[in-house]
């Protein structure tokens, strides 16, 4: 049906959408007491997102590709897991390890289209999956870096602890 190349640009299509999607299910379902902080991460997360799955979306198009969007056939194509509070209570620290492991995930496959475009001698796409491979390595560190946190929670140092006399 689609030649290598297109579906390997394809699945990354589709990959930054079930990643928009993931990022609003924590956005939106989150119960944590660094709600704010994370509601506020993934709003700016999401927005980025969509961003380059429109800029990839329009250059797939503009190749001659046309572009999955119903969330059937989006999962038929993408090759990450899907991050999902809904009917599921996951702490703040398990949603960002999800969201990690995702996002890597991701990135991992857009590594491979690049090498792909490098192939084909498709330098404009390459341009912008390189865009892509960027924010989304931006990403993984930011997660990498919130996750780390709550993991270790930063204990209070004994001098501030009160002692009753
Ligand atoms: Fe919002």
């Amino acid at each position: 049906m689609y030649d290598p190349y297109s579906l390997s640009l394809l699945t990354d299509v589709c990959n930054l959408q079930v990643m928009a999607q993931s990022l609003y299910s924590i956005h939106w379902n989150l119960v944590s007491p660094h709600f704010l902080s994370i509601h506020k991460f993934t709003d700016k997360q999401h927005s980025l997102v969509l961003e380059l799955v429109d800029e990839l979306a329009e250059r797939v198009r503009a190749l001659g590709v046309k572009i999955p969007t119903t969330l059937e056939d989006i999962f038929k194509l993408k090759s990450i897991s899907e991050v999902c509070l809904f009917g599921s209570d996951q702490t703040d620290y398990q949603c960002l390890c999800a969201l990690l492991q995702s996002t890597q995930m991701a990135h991992g496959h857009v590594t491979e289209s690049i090498e792909l475009a490098n192939q084909c001698n498709d330098l404009g796409t390459q341009d912008i999956l390189i865009g892509i491979e960027k924010t989304l390595a931006k990403q993984i560190w930011m997660i990498k870096s919130q996750s780390i946190q709550l993991e270790s929670p930063v204990q209070q140092p004994r001098s501030e602890i009160r002692h009753e006399s």
